[in-house]
């Protein structure tokens, strides 16, 4: 194997953005990467997504809004956060950023106020690329509505493109939609250096001795191992109908997880759910991947990435 196996380059307008693996964090279960360096080293990741960060500080969704569902959790946290002058003055400064791709997720109710906060952003040394969230369900205002039509998909593209100087924009896709493909076509013609995709899928619990919901929300997002298949399947559309470079993200719990999006044509992942189960978790997945490598003598990402092979239904048969 190369010294390099586990690097991977991802191609973008302005130059490439290059991670040491292809392990990143998801957003909203890592915290802003700070308060995880207790569990691991940051900067053995390939990088990291900060939790959602929208212009003024917002308090998030009454609770209960985590619960455990089969293979995965439903969560309506309504994107709690400092705001981004929180982030940059309490957690930015604290974070490794010569040697961790740091990539900074934001929300916002309208195309303005997305703009406004890349341009904020824009100006701020030391991140590596911002992640739009087009796609949360949790929140009454914008969230999810954005990801769903591709009208709008594309002008919140071209707003946080036009405001965010050199800063790559990666577009954060539903899967709560008929046509994930439809949406990520608007996103790149509205300018996107990448996406990655997937959010939560809506989903609900109940409480049945109680008769109620189990989360204050009545509906949440659903993540974790549950929603891997629609996660891959979405990866592979949107990775064979875009040019440009895709993050998987959707129940990656092990190496073979993060194995299975690269050969469907991710050029990274996200973990998110497992690390609400293992925090340390992220952490582990650079060396489980090497070892499942050598294992499967994978030479290096890079080659392997997009490799999926659909044989013919005559082939099928005879395997
Ligand atoms: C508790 C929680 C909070 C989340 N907050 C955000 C957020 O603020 N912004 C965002 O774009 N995605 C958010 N997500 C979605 C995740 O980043 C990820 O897309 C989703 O959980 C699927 O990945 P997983 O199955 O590995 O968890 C959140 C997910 C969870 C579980």
């Amino acid at each position: 194997m190369d010294d390099n196996k586990m690097q991977m380059t991802i191609p973008l307008k302005s130059g490439d953005l290059v991670l040491k693996n292809p392990v990143l964090t998801a957003s909203g279960t890592f915290g802003y990467g700070v308060e995880f360096s207790r569990y691991g080293d940051l900067t053995g990741l390939g990088g990291i997504v900060t939790k959602g960060l929208s212009l003024k500080p917002m308090k998030g969704n009454p609770q209960p809004r985590i619960v455990e569902t089969a293979a995965g959790m439903l969560n309506a946290i309504g994107l709690q956060n400092w705001g981004v002058e929180g982030f940059l003055e309490n957690y930015l400064p604290k974070l490794p950023l010569e040697q961790l791709p740091v990539i900074v997720n934001i929300y916002a109710h309208s195309p303005e106020d997305f703009s406004s906060l890349a341009a904020r952003l824009s100006n701020v040394p030391g991140i590596a690329a911002l992640e739009v969230n087009i796609s949360c369900p949790n929140v009454a205002c914008g969230g999810l509505l954005f990801g769903q039509d591709p009208k709008m998909a594309f002008e919140v593209t071209r707003a946080v493109k036009q405001a965010s100087g050199n800063l790559p924009v990666m577009v954060k896709l539903s899967p709560n939609v008929t046509s994930i493909t439809e949406i990520a076509l608007a996103c790149e013609e509205g300018g996107a250096d990448m996406l990655s995709c997937i959010n939560t899928l809506t989903g609900m619990a109940v409480d049945l001795k109680g008769r109620r919901p189990a989360l204050a929300n009545v509906v949440g997002g659903l993540s974790g191992p549950a929603i891997k298949p629609v996660a891959l399947r979405c990866v592979w559309q949107v990775a064979n109908a875009v040019k440009i470079p895709v993050i998987g993200i959707g129940g990656v719990y092990c190496a073979d997880d993060i194995l299975e999006f690269l050969l469907v044509g991710a050029y990274a992942v996200q973990v998110g759910t497992a690390n609400f189960h293992r925090p340390n978790k992220a952490f582990e997945l650079p060396a489980e991947l090497e070892a499942r490598m050598k294992k499967l003598k994978i030479e290096n990402l890079q080659s392997f990435r997009g490799t999926l092979q659909i044989p013919d239904i005559k082939s099928w048969d005879e395997m």
